[in-house]
């Protein structure tokens, strides 16, 4: 393919995921609703508007969830990008550019994130893809100034993508990316979660964060599917762990890295994403062990249907319904939600159950 044609084919995959996205519809129910926090009748809190506010990679947020990666590099996906900065810096929250591979096949492309990222003094993450050229990995970090780099791995996309890669040896590139880029790196799903084992060699390699990005909200599968002539892969629409599972597997990932014939590696920070519909499904995600929470789908939803005022708005009320609910819950800050006891239902029950056997020692 020539160059000019591969630009055409990554624009258009752009502007088809916004419209797709946009149109199809995401699960009203999911794994989040598999879990149910014991909330104290007597909390003993007082409920306060900065109890929500926290550090992101050691820059105080207003609240431990932001706008997650979706787009850019085309002029749809940098209206978006700029109405997405204003509602973070409105906010206080941190937002995330999606993919700027872009910029390495068309140089252009830099402008239209460069001006969105004027829009706001929070923090922002970039987002590439872990094929990058240390080069335009170097230029996003110095041009955008993020405050880590987002490393999509997402090979149910590219599998059922009609012009999808599949070549998935990544481990090797995401290290020379982190060398190369000189700020914290997360490697981030895109809707089909993360295995125990994916986790645990990624603590190994030193990476400082896994955003999980699990099943149950915005779906790829589907969504490159309505990208193929013959919508041949709709049997894969269910393939990965949700993200409630993917937090269980993050669990059981520490649990093996602090085993004692193991050296003692800390588990990367962990991130909550994929089918995050309320602020209880953020407080939720921080009782499972997640220290921060990205939003994609609902926040696209809004703005595009309601639009910029509406998702400012949006932002607002969940970070004053998370207040709430923060305290109504016995606690009084973001870190120790991790410690609000949780069951689950018979079902998420089995799924532990069978994952802890599968991940014992003598079994693997
Ligand atoms: C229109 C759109 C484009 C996306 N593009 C990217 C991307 O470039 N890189 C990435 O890592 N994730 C991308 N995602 C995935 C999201 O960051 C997120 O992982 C996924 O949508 C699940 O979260 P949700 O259920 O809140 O939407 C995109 C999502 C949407 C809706």
């Amino acid at each position: 393919m020539s160059e000019e044609a591969l630009r055409q084919a990554a624009a258009a995959r752009k502007k088809d995921h916004i419209a797709l996205a946009r149109h199809s519809k995401r699960p009203e129910e999911n794994d989040f609703d598999k879990i149910f926090l014991v909330r104290p009748t007597l909390p003993e809190t007082i409920s306060n508007s900065t109890n929500t506010e926290c550090n992101f990679f050691g820059f105080r947020v207003q609240a431990p969830f932001f706008i997650n990666a979706m787009t850019g590099g085309i002029e749809e996906g940098d209206s978006i990008n700029r109405s997405l900065c204003k509602a973070s810096e409105e906010n206080g929250i941190p937002m995330a550019f999606g993919s700027a591979s872009f910029v390495e096949i068309n140089p252009d492309a830099l402008e239209g994130f460069v001006e969105a990222r004027k829009l706001t003094n929070q923090p922002v993450l970039v987002n590439v893809n872990a094929n990058t050229d240390v080069k335009t990995v170097k230029l996003l970090v110095k041009s955008l100034d993020p405050i880590a780099l987002q490393i999509h791995v997402n090979a149910v996309q590219e599998l059922v993508m009609p012009e999808g890669n599949r070549n998935w040896i990544w481990k090797e590139k995401i290290g020379s990316i982190r060398e190369a880029a000189g700020v914290p790196v997360i490697v981030k799903e895109v809707g089909f979660g993360f295995d125990v084992a994916s986790i645990k060699a990624l603590a190994e390699m030193g990476i400082e964060a896994v955003d999980v990005s699990g099943k149950g909200g915005t779906n790829f599968c589907d969504i490159e599917n309505c990208r193929r002539e013959k919508g041949d892969f709709s049997y894969l629409s269910e393939c990965g762990f949700s993200t409630v599972q993917s937090l269980i597997n993050a669990r059981f990932a520490r649990e093996l890295l602090s085993l004692p014939e193991e050296e003692a590696i800390p588990l990367p920070e962990v991130i909550a994403s994929g089918g995050i519909r309320n602020p209880l499904d953020i407080l939720k995600s921080l009782a499972l062990g997640a220290k921060w929470v990205g939003v994609s789908g609902q926040f696209l939803s809004t703005l595009l249907s309601s639009g910029e005022d509406a998702l400012v708005e949006e932002i607002g009320e969940w970070k004053d319904q998370l207040s709430g609910l923060i305290s109504l819950y016995g606690q009084s800050s973001t870190d120790s939600c991790q410690y609000i006891p949780w069951i689950c239902d018979a079902e998420l029950e089995s799924y532990a159950r069978q994952m802890a056997r599968l991940i014992s020692p003598g079994e693997i």
